[in-house]
């Protein structure tokens, strides 16, 4: 037995393969919900307007040399000040959704509860009251990755104070948005923040330690999310009526020796459950994380000579906690990797896994490429993992919370074929998936609504659906061909 992915992937060739290329006819769910999306840090500016305090993005872009270009969000979008302008233009969309993110900094600049900044308040009540008005649902992301700098400084997402803090912060928007918010994403891509922001250090807080701080933060953020979740069902579920979930990081692995090589279908399943199992395991299937990882993270601790695994366990009433705590699978997708086996026994001592799993993946060079070196086009892989997921836990709702394309940040082409191709492409294995596959998407949202700041890339690459002029003090956003493009897959999706 190797893993439910052997057994998936078999399937998956028998049935999935014959329809890859096909496009399927057909329209959507009625209550299907089309989407675009931003975060704080990549689109605000303002980075300390009105008693905002500062976040790691703020110190990590401030420091030379982590940063393209050294490029910074102080100003990105200038959103902060354009609320009115941006508001008409997601309007002028028709989308039923817009995804957002709170700075918690901006709300509380010392990250703790009892230091409220109001103008945060008012700038976010702002947002949320133009978009109602504008008819569109708000989706608020509570934790992109702009952790407050004070939280940091106490150990950030290492020190478990953070479960309580997390909480705090997530009650208090509960409680003062969520008459208006109904959905709800407590943290955006925990793999990310986990392993580039603690493993690795090449995003905020820059902390190089892959041994083992990926573990305790991941660690963490499911307390902390499980928490917000538990206090949000107690307090407000009957009341608000709204939905809690996480958003995940997920890149489809395929395995890339196909059905000749079986080792393959295992390194491949490691992949999945390393990169998504991780977190998702413990909320969807029995509260705690997957076999593969407890295995492979014990056993390398075992061979050097430590007794006991470098993965933490959760308590048994942590475990029920964290089971059932989200009532929908959030999920960013944007490619696909072949996964292949590439280690040996001997390679044993490496400190983390992911160094292996980075080399045990490859993109094909025939796959059309991105502006962003990680990102080749390949819609099949969407519809592969809407499947494996349906099945891998459970069959829950799917709201996709982000999908789209990069070109280089110099472009000035407002005819971006590459990304009109790019939603035909993947919307059309979505509708399969929904389709032909019974699984229970609920929602589509492209990233990004505008060009923004790319993290550790700066303004070197442009994901928007709108063109954003980074060099004019006023930042004028103009639109995309993929905007037309978008309107009309939205505008035929419906019967
Ligand atoms: C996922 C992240 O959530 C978003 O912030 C980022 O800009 C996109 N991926 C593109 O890399």
């Amino acid at each position: 037995e190797s893993g439910t992915y052997f057994r998936y992937c078999k399937e998956f060739s028998s049935t999935i393969a014959r329809e890859r290329d096909v496009f399927h006819y057909g329209t959507f769910p009625t209550d299907f919900k089309w989407s675009v999306s931003t975060s704080a840090y990549q689109i605000e500016g303002g980075w300390n307007a009105d008693g905002k305090g500062e976040s790691i993005w703020d110190r990590f872009s401030h420091t030379p040399n982590k940063i393209a270009n050294n490029e910074t969000g102080d100003v990105a979008c200038d959103s902060y000040h354009k609320v009115a302008e941006d508001v008409s233009l997601v309007k002028m969309l028709g989308v039923q959704q817009y995804r957002f993110s709170i700075s918690w900094s901006r709300i509380f600049p010392n990250g703790n509860t009892s230091n409220l900044n109001q103008a945060g308040v008012d700038y976010y009540n702002a947002m949320i009251d133009s978009l109602i008005s504008a008819g569109v649902e708000p989706v608020v992301t509570l934790y992109h990755w702009d952790l407050p700098q004070a939280l940091e400084d106490n150990g950030g997402l290492l020190n478990d104070v953070i479960v309580e803090l997390f909480n705090d912060y997530a009650n208090f928007c509960f409680k003062t948005f969520g008459n208006r918010v109904k959905f709800w994403i407590t943290f955006n891509e925990p793999y990310v923040v986990t392993w580039l922001g603690y493993g690795i250090g090449v995003f905020a807080p820059g902390v190089y330690s892959p041994a083992d701080a990926p573990y305790i933060a991941a660690h963490n953020i499911i307390r902390a999310h499980a928490k917000a979740y538990r206090t949000y069902e107690k307090l407000y579920k009957g009341t608000q009526g709204g939905r809690v979930g996480m958003t995940m990081s997920t890149e489809w692995a395929e395995p890339k020796g196909q059905s000749a090589v079986e080792v393959d279908y295992e390194a491949t399943d490691r992949v999945m459950q390393f990169f998504l199992g991780w977190y998702m395991h413990p909320i969807f299937v029995n509260g705690d994380y997957p076999d593969v990882m407890k295995e492979y993270v014990a056993q390398r601790s075992a061979a050097q000579g430590e007794v006991t695994s470098r993965l933490p366990s959760f308590t048994q009433s942590e475990k029920n906690l964290i089971l059932g705590s989200a009532d929908f699978f959030g999920l960013n997708h944007y490619t696909t990797n072949l996964a292949f086996e590439t280690f040996s026994p001997d390679r044993i001592n490496d400190v983390s896994y992911y160094e292996d799993r980075e080399a045990s993946t490859e993109q094909d060079f025939t796959w059309p490429a991105a502006a962003s070196s990680w990102l080749k086009e390949v819609p099949w892989g969407i519809r592969r993992l809407l499947s494996w997921i349906k099945k891998e836990f459970n069959n829950p709702p799917i709201l996709i919370t982000e999908n789209g394309i990069s070109e280089e940040g110099t472009s000035q082409e407002l005819n971006d074929w590459w990304r009109k191709e790019y939603f035909h492409g993947y919307i059309n294995e979505v509708l399969k998936a929904i389709k032909l596959d019974d699984v229970n998407v609920i929602g589509y949202t492209a990233w990004s609504f505008m060009d923004n700041f790319e993290w550790a890339e700066g303004y070197s690459e442009r994901f928007g659906m709108h063109w954003v002029n980074f060099t004019d003090p006023e930042r004028p956003r103009f639109r995309k061909q993929s905007v037309d493009c978008y309107m009309e897959i939205m505008e035929r999706s419906f019967p």
